[in-house]
């Protein structure tokens, strides 16, 4: 089965084509991707407006050079996938439109896919696929989410966060020490030159008992700091920056050790932009081989936004047979939609 997918729920176009069809793992065919980043970083944020005309703009251009690179044709796509929610709304309307337009033109049915169900199940594009059931650590620029995965389409929450997701977290401590939009990877890569206990911040909710995250007060703490150091902030911004991640690591990693131990279960998958981090991957790394628990993540390249991960949530919930792709080629996005809305629908 080759399943075509186009994510465009916010300022990164992706394409991509994947053959789930046969024994084996899915193969990646192509896969090509337009970062809006440079566009939008004037503005210290995305400008929903122009993320939306630049993905008009992109689409096929990077549907063609997919193709090219899969050496394959528009006639041979068998399903259309396209990202439906949760996202910025014009952004979702344009991929959904080009979607079910090409759909309707090759007669070829269309499905719209889950934004998260997509970096969920993304390290199944991976060399070291997960078996289920396991715990997912969803970390995204707007989502910090634990889950318990049964199998495709059967999520339950587990927590969340009540505020700022930890994507959130970095980029807007990036941003008030001058690291530019999205500052997680600059911060991350400031830190390594840091000492992570040089200032003592917050760890948000860290004993609170449950599975929820909380990450707004990190960030006024570190304006705090960022305040107090004032002129001196330039030669202490390193530290700062190792000490900001070292305070979001340790919520997150705390947090899913919790969650595996309440559930009982021995895997844990990460997915999501945040689940590039290094200092992230080294401590759950350690801390999981300890206790026996098996951490799988997605390719680098594919934590990121990217439409691989939606054309393989397609593919996984065509194979697991949770949902028809379709021919009416009628349209809705859905800008908020929570992950576990989707099990509610099986
Ligand atoms: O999953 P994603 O591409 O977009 C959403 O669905 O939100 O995640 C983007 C987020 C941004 O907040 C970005 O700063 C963060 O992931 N990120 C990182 C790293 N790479 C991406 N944060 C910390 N360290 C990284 N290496
Ligand atoms: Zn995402």
């Amino acid at each position: 089965m080759l399943v075509l997918g186009i994510e465009s729920s916010c300022d990164e176009t992706g394409v991509a084509l994947v053959d789930a069809g046969g024994p084996g793992v899915p193969r990646l065919l192509g896969h090509a991707l337009h970062s809006q980043v440079r566009m939008h970083e004037a503005y210290g944020g995305v400008v929903p407006e122009l993320a939306s005309r630049d993905h008009i703009r992109r689409v096929l251009p990077l549907t063609h050079e997919v193709l090219q690179q899969a050496g394959r044709t528009l006639q041979d796509i068998e399903t259309v996938a396209y990202t439906r929610g949760p996202g910025l709304a014009g952004a979702l309307l344009v991929g959904a439109g080009v979607a079910c337009a090409l759909g309707a033109a090759l007669g070829k049915p269309v499905l719209g896919v889950h934004h998260l169900e997509g970096h969920l199940l993304s390290p199944f594009l991976s060399a070291d696929p997960p078996e289920f059931p396991f715990v997912a650590l969803l970390v995204s620029g707007g989502h910090t989410q634990l889950m318990r995965v049964e199998g495709v389409g059967d999520y339950e929450l587990l927590g969340e966060t009540i505020d700022d997701a930890a994507g959130e977290a970095f980029d807007k401590s990036a941003k008030l020490m001058g690291l530019g939009y999205p500052g997680g990877p600059a911060l991350s890569r400031l830190a390594q030159q840091g000492d992570p206990k040089a200032f003592a911040l917050p760890r948000p909710l860290l004993h609170s008992g449950d599975l929820d995250f909380s990450f707004a007060g990190l960030k006024t703490a570190v304006l705090t700091q960022a305040r107090k150091l004032g002129d001196g902030l330039g030669a202490r911004k390193a530290d700062l920056a190792a000490s900001t991640e070292a305070a979001i690591v340790e919520v997150l990693l705390k947090k899913s050790l919790a969650a595996l131990k309440a559930s009982g279960l021995k895997r844990l998958v990460v997915a999501g932009g945040v689940g590039a981090n290094r200092l992230l991957r080294e401590q759950l790394d350690q801390a999981c081989a300890k206790r026996g628990v098996r951490v799988h993540y997605p390719e680098l390249e594919l934590c990121t936004d990217n439409g691989a991960m939606i054309a393989m949530a397609a593919a996984m919930r065509l194979g697991a047979d949770v949902e028809k792709a379709s021919r009416s080629y009628a349209f809705d996005v859905k800008p908020r939609w929570p992950l576990h809305e989707l099990s509610a629908r099986r």
